[in-house]
């Protein structure tokens, strides 16, 4: 099973004199229990096309499949595909309203028509994926949380429905590193034990290398590059042409090779840098 998409294109306002094509010709294929980010600059087309993913927007050519289902606005077809693909939005406590985290989280699952003890045990084990403290924070209210606290609710409130698909667009914006780290690894977690596809829209470079296996990279509403990450972050000319910067791994690996440096690095993803500089520092000690 998977999310493919076949030659979309998005024009908005279509027809009228300021219409405007904000995704081109995009084919790209998502597999299953697959990390994937979606990084481009600011207006290169990411929002206009995950809100492709669950029937926001409809393509205005080309087809979105999930899981052999054609996104239409065909009532029955919608409602399949909302019950697969979930989006967490950038700023998503925006959108809170209910007076309590429990009830914020129990939302969407009582429209999906749980039942209240189905209600119970997603809301607790969403919260606990999210790294909450029930009995701390189910009867406060959302307003009372901190940044971090609350976009960890908006988090909690999307997967507690169970969805396959998770698509997160831009959630660590504004959150301090600590809980950015915290929330991505999570969501791994998640991808591993629930066999959850997550799709994260992120500009932040070093999150993307670090949890991402692989990448989209849009460029003016057209798909640029989709392919491992690392192969993206080898192609200096084009991650620039793109707009992007290299994570920090990368441009130290590149600052080590420029001054001849003959330590061999991982230079992946932060951590699995420190990692290999870790075993160079070692071997050097014990040599
Ligand atoms: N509602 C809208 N009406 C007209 N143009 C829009 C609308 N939303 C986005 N756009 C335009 O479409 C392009 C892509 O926007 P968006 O998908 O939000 O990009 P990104 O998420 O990569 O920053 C931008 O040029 C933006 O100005
Ligand atoms: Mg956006």
């Amino acid at each position: 099973m998977s999310i493919d998409l076949k030659n979309v294109d998005y024009v908005y306002d279509s027809g009228e004199p300021f219409e405007y094509f904000a995704l081109r010709g995009i084919s790209l294929h998502i597999d299953d229990g697959a990390f994937v980010g979606i990084v481009g600059r600011t207006g290169s087309g990411k929002s206009t096309l995950v809100e492709h993913l669950n029937g926001l927007l409809f393509s205005t050519r080309g087809e979105v499949i999930v899981d052999d289902e054609i996104v239409s606005k065909e009532r029955t077809v919608l409602a399949k595909v909302r019950r697969r693909v979930g989006i967490v939005f950038q700023y998503p406590e925006d959108q809170f309203f209910a007076e309590t985290v429990f009830e914020e989280v129990a939302f969407g699952c009582r429209n999906y028509g749980f039942s209240k003890e189905q209600v119970d045990e997603s809301v607790h084990k969403a919260m606990s994926t999210v790294g909450l403290d029930l009995e701390r924070f189910l009867s406060l209210s959302p307003f009372q949380l901190s940044g971090g606290e609350q976009r960890r609710v908006a988090i909690a409130s999307v997967i507690a429905m169970g969805q396959k698909y998770i698509v997160l667009d831009e959630p660590t914006a504004g959150l301090d590193s600590g809980t950015k780290l915290a929330v991505l690894t999570e969501l791994e977690a998640l991808r591993q034990t629930a066999n959850v596809t997550v799709i994260l829209v992120s500009h932040n470079m070093d999150e993307v290398a670090e949890f991402c296996k692989e990448v989209v990279v849009l460029d003016g509403g057209t798909v640029a590059f989709q392919g491992s990450t690392d192969a993206f972050f080898s192609d200096v000319d084009l991650v620039d042409r793109t707009g992007l910067e290299l994570p920090e791994s990368y441009r130290l690996a590149r600052a080590l090779k420029e001054c001849g440096s003959s330590l061999t690095v991982n230079e992946c993803s932060t951590s699995r840098m420190l990692d290999s500089l870790r075993l160079c520092v070692s071997d050097l000690g014990g040599a």
